[in-house]
């Protein structure tokens, strides 16, 4: 089957040509073709996705992104069998340019439109190097707009058994990074002077909380670790920023290790999928290597942690599989949930 997957979740327009093939537990993916374009300098005067926007950029790259997909795929209308589409969660007025795109491309080309969740593609987007993977399985999703771990107890029942209470990680990089005066997005300008301070080796004085590492569930905060930087950098001027961004950085780097490692303990996954744009942070991900060693650890390649169509391809194609596809609504869902 291939499959054109579209996303416009967020600042990102981005379709993929995915010839999908194999069963729920064993599928087999190969990309044939992708465009992506990236709205991110346009928003950074805003210090972050500006909704409408986002909206009008879609409108105006999908037909741009479409041709250069198929033709990077070298395909045609007559070559697609389905068109999976992101429908949430994510920015309402920019999902509906991708739902209506794909409705249209759905009945010019005669060929069924999968509904397809966001989450469950960055779940979906470590399966292009070895598709088939162990169950359970244990999935940590880091994004711009997301923190959760999902159980999975097989592709269709997932289940999440803990989530961030305020902001995302990805928004504490950025609004820390914007304290910092460093542009937007913030994750790779932390990560960059947090290194630097690394290898410096001095010591540092800054102690930032760890927030929510002993409570007794699985459930995340990094507000009040945002507000200590706010008031650490108001208390300090002339602070090193390099320092400022390390300690940061290792208390965040400790709290998903520190999660993890007990949902790990608690739920006894085969496979931990770690995904979405922060996991691009180098710091993160070499303490995740070093420390599941003795589960199937599985980091989409760089280009598929952060927001792309790939893997909405990918998940829409085992939504398919499995029956699903006519169970979530052919429209804009910003808050939409697994179905279990
Ligand atoms: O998955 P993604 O592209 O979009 C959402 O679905 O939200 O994630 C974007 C987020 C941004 O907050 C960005 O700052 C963060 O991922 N990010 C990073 C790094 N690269 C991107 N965070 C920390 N370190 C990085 N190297
Ligand atoms: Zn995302």
């Amino acid at each position: 089957m291939i499959i054109l997957g579209i996303e416009t979740s967020c600042d990102e327009t981005a379709i993929s040509v995915v010839d999908c093939k194999g069963t729920l537990e064993s599928p087999d993916f190969k990309l044939l073709g992708s465009a992506l374009v990236s709205q991110m300098k346009l928003h950074a005067e805003y210090g972050g996705v500006y909704p409408n926007l986002a909206k009008r950029e879609h409108i105006k790259n999908l037909p741009i992104v479409l041709e250069k997909a198929l033709d990077e795929a070298k395909m045609e209308m007559g070559n697609i069998d389905a068109v999976a589409v992101t429908v949430g969660p994510g920015l309402e007025p920019a999902l509906w340019t991708g739902i209506n795109f794909a409705e249209q491309l759905g009945k010019e080309w005669g060929i069924p439109v999968i509904p397809t969740n966001h989450m469950e593609g960055h779940i979906a987007s470590v399966l292009t190097d070895r598709s088939s993977m162990k169950f359970p399985a244990l999935a940590l999703l880091i994004s711009g707009g997301h923190t959760e771990l999902v159980y999975l107890k097989n592709w269709t029942e997932k289940e999440v058994i803990g989530e961030t209470k305020d902001d995302a990680v990805g928004e504490a990089f950025d609004k820390v990074a914007r304290m910092l005066g460093l542009p937007y997005p913030g994750g790779p300008e932390i990560s960059a002077l947090a290194e630097r301070a690394r290898n410096s080796e001095q010591g540092t004085s800054i102690k930032f909380p760890r927030p929510m590492i002993h409570s007794k569930d699985l459930n995340f905060s990094f507000s009040g670790l945002k507000t200590a930087v706010l008031y650490y950098l108001r208390d300090h001027p002339g602070a090193d920023k390099e320092e400022v961004a390390r300690e940061f950085e290792d208390s965040v780097v400790e709290v998903l290790l520190s999660k993890t490692r007990q949902a790990v303990e608690k739920y006894n996954p085969k496979t931990l999928i770690v995904g979405g744009g922060v996991i691009a942070n180098k710091k993160i991900r070499e303490s995740f290597e070093e420390i599941f060693t003795n589960l199937d650890l599985r980091i989409p390649e760089k280009e598929l942690t952060t927001d792309n169509a790939t893997m909405i391809a990918m998940a829409g194609y085992l939504s398919h599989l499995s029956g699903r596809d006519n169970e979530i609504a052919l429209k804009a869902q910003g808050q939409l949930k697994y179905i279990s």
